[in-house]
């Protein structure tokens, strides 16, 4: 059976000479061969810890034969290490040869629509003066290179982090064309996608073997966390294991190579004055909280400061319609669209902030 990938070029009228060829009439079509993007991919970080879980399930996903390609939407509280957990598994992945067209990247706050779909055309061999116009123009090629892509067995993995809005990912994301995605959102973005995670703090021996790693990692001669491991687990836990957090501290301790453990860990122990101690000029926990909570409408940050700032471990959805005197549904819509923020509690319908999410959130200038 003839390869329907394969290509027969042919030369009438005309003389091949050794590497010389002479003819009036020459048709070659070469096989489509795009540059792999893989360039694209920023690197992932030495430090990597954890996430076992996460990066399974995003390999199962990758190495799917299921019909249609999946989209995962990933989430997570700022800092929680959504780009960095997806980072891993795209190289990871490639690693393991199952994108062999490469990886194509994109930070989706930084450039999007017309002109990122014409980035990675270009990525994917397109030469800029056969750029189609019109995004939807540039939306079509882009699904029609990806088809070709995963018909001659050169599948793309797209990594479009930082996508806060659905319609930022039309024409993105072709419905007809087999290329797995991977999206990270710093907000909740419902339904979209065809699975979806939510990254957790990291467990307590992973966030001090991350100390440990970050450490080693400016200075390999730097034994802090293996010399004092309960100093090391207090200061993990004082940043709740979120990724930021851990890495800040452990900037901070890098920058003081002769600082104990024992003092960050007690210059972290006051809730009131964690977050000014985590600020690093390379980190910063305060600042990416910040970038989210001036995303919320007033209604939302309304929402969550009531619930940061109740005495309770968790708050009811029906206390929140009572003190915001709005009907339970839209309180309860509300929340959901919080859920980057806010976590479900334990007890039916109800709600409890994070860690550094409620320190943030108290930190702020209080309504009178
Ligand atoms: N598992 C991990 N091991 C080691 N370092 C990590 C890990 N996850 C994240 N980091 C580091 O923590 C910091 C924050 O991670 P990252 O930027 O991926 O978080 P994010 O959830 O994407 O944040 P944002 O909501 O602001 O986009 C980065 O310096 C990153 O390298
Ligand atoms: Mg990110």
């Amino acid at each position: 059976m003839t390869d329907p990938n394969s290509v027969e070029n042919g030369i009438s009228g005309g003389l091949f000479l050794s590497g010389v060829v002479q003819g009036r009439d020459l048709s070659v079509r070469l096989p489509y061969e795009p540059p792999p993007a893989l360039a694209a991919l920023p690197a992932p970080t030495p430090a990597f810890t954890g996430r076992g879980d996460e990066l399974c399930r995003l390999m199962d996903l990758f190495a799917s034969q299921a019909p249609g390609a999946p989209t995962v939407v990933v989430g997570g509280l700022p800092g929680s290490g959504k780009t960095e957990c997806v980072l891993e598994a795209a190289h990871q992945a490639i690693a393991r040869g199952w994108f062999a067209g490469g990886a194509l990247f994109a930070d989706v706050s930084r450039l999007h629509g017309s002109a990122l779909l014409g980035g990675f055309l270009r990525a994917v061999g397109v030469p800029a003066y056969r750029l189609p116009p019109s995004g939807a123009e540039r939306s079509a090629l882009y699904a029609r290179i990806l088809t070709e892509l995963a018909r001659n067995g050169s599948p793309l993995l797209i990594v479009l982090d930082n996508v806060t809005n659905p319609e930022q990912l039309a024409g993105l994301v072709p419905e007809t064309s087999p290329a797995t995605t991977v999206v990270t959102t710093p907000v909740h973005l419902g339904d979209q996608g065809t699975h979806r995670m939510v990254l957790r703090p990291l467990a307590a021996a992973d966030a001090t073997l991350l100390l440990h790693r970050a450490l080693t990692m400016a200075d390999p001669a730097d034994t802090r966390v293996l010399d004092h491991p309960e100093d090391a687990a207090r200061v993990a836990e004082l940043c709740d294991g979120l990724p930021l957090a851990l890495r800040t501290a452990a900037a901070l301790l890098a920058e003081s190579p002769r600082r104990p453990l024992a003092s960050l860990a007690a210059d972290l122990a006051d809730p009131r004055t964690r977050l000014d101690e985590l600020a690093h000029p390379d980190h910063d926990v305060r600042s990416r909280l910040a970038a989210s909570h001036t995303r919320l409408d007033p209604a939302q940050a309304e929402l969550l400061r009531l619930i940061a700032l109740s005495d309770e471990p968790e708050t009811l959805t029906s206390t929140l319609a009572a003190l915001t005197a709005e009907p339970l549904e839209i309180v309860q819509e509300r929340l959901t669209a919080l859920l980057h923020l806010v976590e479900p509690g334990t007890a039916p319908d109800s709600w409890h902030v994070p860690g550094f999410v409620r320190l943030y959130v108290r930190g702020l200038p209080q309504p009178e």
